[in-house]
């Protein structure tokens, strides 16, 4: 096993059993809700944006306590917009991370709830004390992750997702889909790190150079397995983005010129890192993990 793939298997480990204990199992009638969040949140996934979180923020030295947390925070946002992402009136994707989408499992209505609560409860715990000690630290978490999340960042990238359909987008319109859908997210994956960490505006400014390229290279990706992998290895339907004609690069540029575009991506993603010396070392395998993932 790569030291990467090790690394990336202790923090999934971390942010579960943390995800687990945010996430208590309940009796009456909320326990539908209950049960629905922790089914699109515990027990799989990459956990790719909280080991971004953890590994920036270790850079600096960060304890891994805060870390996590804020790991956890931007996983429930994840998770959450996957579970709406799967609903019949987006993608009606019946399959996530092998079994089950949340609205299959349950119904739409529990399914929309359990998006929602993760939302919020992503800002409960950045508010949280534990987060970091300092009132200003936890401020600009909630503030990043405010930005990242909303119409200037996922939600906003999802409306275009759904608007882009049929449509003919050009380069421009296919990058700025894609930065805001899933860049965005991974973004503040990588400076919420930071910021946890207290790194300086500079050194948060790299993180944020790096998470640009990263994110943009993560959703090519995806792209091109949606297309060249199966749904046994992935996890969830394959095929989609024909079917529904999303503006993806590879409708722009081909296979290989999409493949040849995340492989820049990924290279230049890492050259922001090099200020930080051998610390970078897990954030520079993040990026070829993001290349060369098969799922
Ligand atoms: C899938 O994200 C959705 C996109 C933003 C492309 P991941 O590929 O990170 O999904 P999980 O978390 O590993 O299931
Ligand atoms: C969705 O992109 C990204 C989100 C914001 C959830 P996709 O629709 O391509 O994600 P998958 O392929 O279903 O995971
Ligand atoms: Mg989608
Ligand atoms: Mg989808
Ligand atoms: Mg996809």
């Amino acid at each position: 096993m790569s030291v990467f793939s090790q690394t990336i298997k202790e923090t999934a480990a971390l942010v579960e059993a943390a995800l687990d204990q945010f996430l208590p199992t309940q009796g009456g009638p909320l326990g539908r809700v209950a049960d629905a969040m922790r089914w699109g949140a515990l027990d799989g996934g990459k956990r790719l944006r909280p080991f971004l979180a953890v590994a920036a923020a270790d850079m600096f030295a960060c304890p891994r306590t805060r870390s996590v947390r804020v790991g956890c925070a931007v996983e429930m946002i994840h998770c959450y917009s996957l579970i709406h992402d799967d609903l019949p009136a987006m993608d009606d994707s019946d399959l996530r991370r092998g079994r089950p989408s949340v609205h299959k499992k349950y119904d739409d209505a529990t399914a929309i709830l359990a998006g929602d609560a993760l939302l919020t409860q992503a800002f409960e715990i950045l508010a949280e004390a534990e987060t970091h000690p300092d009132a200003n630290i936890r401020c600009a978490l909630a503030l990043e992750l405010a930005r990242a999340s909303g119409k200037a960042g996922m939600v906003g990238g999802q409306m275009i997702d759904i608007y882009a359909e049929q449509k003919n987008f050009d380069f421009a319109g296919v990058t700025q889909l894609q930065r805001l859908k899933t860049g965005a997210i991974i973004r503040f994956s990588a400076i919420g790190g930071g910021i946890v960490g207290g790194g300086s505006a500079d050194e948060v400014a790299a993180l944020s150079a790096y998470a640009e390229d990263l994110g943009l290279a993560f959703q090519i990706v995806d792209d091109i397995l949606d297309e060249t992998s199966d749904a046994q290895a992935l996890g969830k339907p394959v095929g989609q983005d024909s079917e529904m004609d999303k503006a993806t690069f590879i409708k722009l540029f081909g296979m290989d010129g999409a493949k040849t575009k995340a492989a820049e991506l990924v290279e230049s993603a890492k050259a922001h890192l090099d200020r930080f010396g051998d610390a970078s070392a897990p954030l520079k395998g993040a990026a070829d993990f993001v290349f060369e993932r098969k799922s």
